[in-house]
């Protein structure tokens, strides 16, 4: 029985009342921000995408053993288990209800894909394996919520073997706003998704994170022109805002529209960042 800090267990609650699956199964199974080229047409391709781009340097042979951390609706465990040959993989999330559906997925896919797949309920911040026990750890869209990121990365690197792979998705704050308004908009908007003020890291401070930690930094590029525009028009369109409304009332969907609004003029006045780590252990 896995026990939750106070911290894993308000953002576990933020997700199940949020993002449950009736927004994965009829909006994206991926709860992530999608990687969008010209020719995406949905935000499950986006989300596909995200996995793929963060997956180009990470080295996975018919031979590796995979942790992915903060895994959701476990699509994404489920995606890295068929377009990589791992020998193995522990999809991992706070979320007992998502750690519930992602089992009930595997019985849709061939049994050599979900016979790789093992889901448990676990924090990124308290792994439950031994050292040295994985070749590559994979984190998707969810790093910015761990209390704290420099918690999860020693993690990582504990159970990471010699030569193995980090590789992270993540979101970053380019700069700290200068307007008192959206200054305390960002505020009340990262407390509602119960994030951490020491994770406000811009890409610099985030790769010198790293390197501290004893990483060896391979790749640490800003990906945000292909995440927030596309995403931004997705959050806006009246397909996604009538199954948010159908989901959670129409209240609830004009909050979520106004935030998109917000947030799309504070990736215009250049505040977000979104980057792509590649990371090994010596
Ligand atoms: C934005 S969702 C991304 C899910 C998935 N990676 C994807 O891209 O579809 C963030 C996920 O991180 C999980 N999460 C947050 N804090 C966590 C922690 N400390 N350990 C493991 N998972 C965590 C949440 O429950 C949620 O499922």
């Amino acid at each position: 029985m896995t026990t939750l800090s106070e911290h894993d267990q308000q953002t576990a609650d933020f997700y199940e009342n949020e993002f449950d699956e009736h927004l994965a199964v009829k909006s994206s199974p991926f709860n992530n921000w999608g990687y969008w080229k010209t020719n995406t047409e949905d935000a499950a391709q986006a989300g596909r995408n995200l996995v793929l781009e963060t997956l180009k340097h990470a080295n996975i042979t018919s031979q590796s053993r995979v942790l992915n951390v903060g895994c959701g609706f476990g699509v994404e465990t489920i995606e890295i288990a068929s377009c990589t040959p791992c020998k193995s993989i522990v999809g991992i999330d706070i979320s007992q209800k998502q750690i519930e559906f992602a089992n009930s997925q595997l019985s849709h896919y061939k049994s050599d894909v979900a016979q790789k797949i093992v889901f448990q309920k676990m924090s990124a911040t308290d792994l439950q394996f031994e050292d040295e026990s994985f070749d590559c750890v994979i984190a998707i869209d969810c790093v910015i919520h761990f209390s704290t990121r420099e918690t999860f990365f020693k993690e990582a690197k504990r159970v990471l073997k010699p030569g193995g792979h980090l590789m992270v998705a993540d979101h970053l704050h380019a700069r700290q706003a200068e307007d008192e308004v959206d200054k305390l908009f960002l505020a009340r908007a990262a407390k509602m998704r119960n994030l951490p003020e020491e994770n406000n890291q811009n890409l610099e401070a985030y790769q010198n994170l790293l390197t501290q930690l004893g990483f060896q930094v391979h790749q640490a590029l800003s990906i945000k022109d292909h995440v927030f525009p596309g995403a931004f028009n997705y959050f806006l369109s009246p397909k996604y805002l009538s199954v948010y409304a159908e989901h959670l009332g129409e209240k609830r969907a004009n909050i979520e529209r106004v935030q998109a609004v917000s947030y799309q003029q504070f990736y215009e006045k250049g505040y977000l960042d979104y980057g792509i780590f590649s990371a090994q252990k010596p």
